[in-house]
């Protein structure tokens, strides 16, 4: 019998990277590194999450020092970090994967004092921007084949856009325009040092993580999708509102999807069929896939024979153990 090809195991042009499917491992903070470096055991956990022609967004992470937000998160500051991440890039693409590194500044969540948005003098912006483009260096360096621009989830950048928590009355603040400035000015910096086929970014306009939640986040994610197609960069990632607490189950990221011209990405409460339709119907080019991914690190060979799947266990989502709840989910049996 012809083995039946599902809509999201088809192959994907997405920029110069050629794609043998549309599940994407969505960025996914496991918290096990160490001092901000991650430890050999992430290499065994991103390898066995990687399937040929597969493409990987890693966990978030840290842009600089004063970004440390979790105690165990990665970073990417630093020549050491490059070191440390090279070992576990190599083993993705050992087995045929693409990785992008998620770049993180988590703002006023940061353990260290990093005020809200409108505390932060426009004279650190720069600075701010210039951490942005050398963590991007940094991943390129550390051998991954892209960044994702972390503007999602109340962190940083995300900050900047959301009025409910960007009180700023200089350029940085106030209208639309302003607001997304910070962002669009991190852009133009990664993009001029790493090159727009090698840059993604992801938001949330419906999120409302942290507090920070937008009066119209249609019209933010509408403004940003289309702001982004003058940098030409591989793809947009935009996670679904419908399963953020307290946000209408309607909204819609279609008028993101029509804004944007690259790749446009979606996450957030996904499923196999969920996925399949996503993409027959052309609401998406490639779904990514969080929680499914802990549990099956062969998800996308689950979805191609309909395989049942393991289910997750939250209480290790975010645990130190180098393997438990990490590395030792099983495999299909075939
Ligand atoms: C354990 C865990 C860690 C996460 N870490 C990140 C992260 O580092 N960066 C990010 O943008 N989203 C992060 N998320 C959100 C996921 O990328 C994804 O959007 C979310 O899990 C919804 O997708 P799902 O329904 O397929 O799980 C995390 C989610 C989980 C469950």
């Amino acid at each position: 019998m012809a083995k039946q090809i599902i809509p999201l195991m088809t192959r994907y042009q997405m920029g110069p990277f050629t794609l043998s499917h549309r599940v994407v491992l969505a960025p996914l903070g496991r918290q096990r590194s160490y001092d901000y470096m991650p430890q050999p055991h992430a290499i065994l956990y991103y390898s066995q999450i990687t399937s040929p022609g597969g493409l990987l967004i890693s966990e978030a992470t840290a842009i600089s020092e004063n970004g440390k937000a979790y105690t165990r998160a990665s970073g990417i500051w630093t020549k050491e970090h490059v070191e440390a991440w090279k070992p576990v890039v190599s083993a993705v693409h050992d087995k045929g994967g693409i990785f992008f590194c998620q770049l993180w500044h988590p703002g006023r969540f940061s353990h260290f004092g990093v005020p809200v948005p409108s505390a932060i003098k426009t004279e650190e912006i720069p600075h701010l921007i210039a951490d942005y483009r050398n963590a991007a260096r940094n991943a390129i360096d550390a051998g991954f084949d892209g960044v994702e621009i972390h503007g999602a989830h109340g962190f940083l950048v995300d900050q900047f856009m959301k009025d409910s928590v960007n009180h700023r009355t200089d350029r940085y603040g106030g209208n639309l325009e302003n607001r997304c400035r910070f962002a669009l000015e991190v852009m133009e910096a990664v993009v001029d040092e790493i090159g727009a086929e090698r840059v993604g970014m992801r938001l949330s306009p419906f999120s409302n993580f942290l507090d920070a939640y937008d009066s119209n986040p249609e019209a933010l994610g509408v403004y940003m999708a289309e702001a982004l197609n003058k940098f030409n960069i591989v793809y947009a990632h935009f996670v679904e509102a419908r399963h953020e607490k307290g946000v209408a189950m309607d909204r819609s990221l279609l008028p993101m999807r029509k804004a944007f011209k690259n790749t446009f990405m979606v996450a957030g409460g996904y499923d196999r069929d969920e996925g399949n339709k996503a993409i027959s119907s052309g609401k998406a080019d490639l779904v990514a896939y969080g929680r499914f991914f802990i549990s099956n690190p062969d998800l996308p060979k689950r979805f191609q024979l309909n395989a049942p799947l393991n289910a997750y266990d939250r209480s290790t989502f975010y645990t130190p153990d180098p393997v438990v709840g990490y590395t030792d989910y099983p495999f299909l049996e075939l």
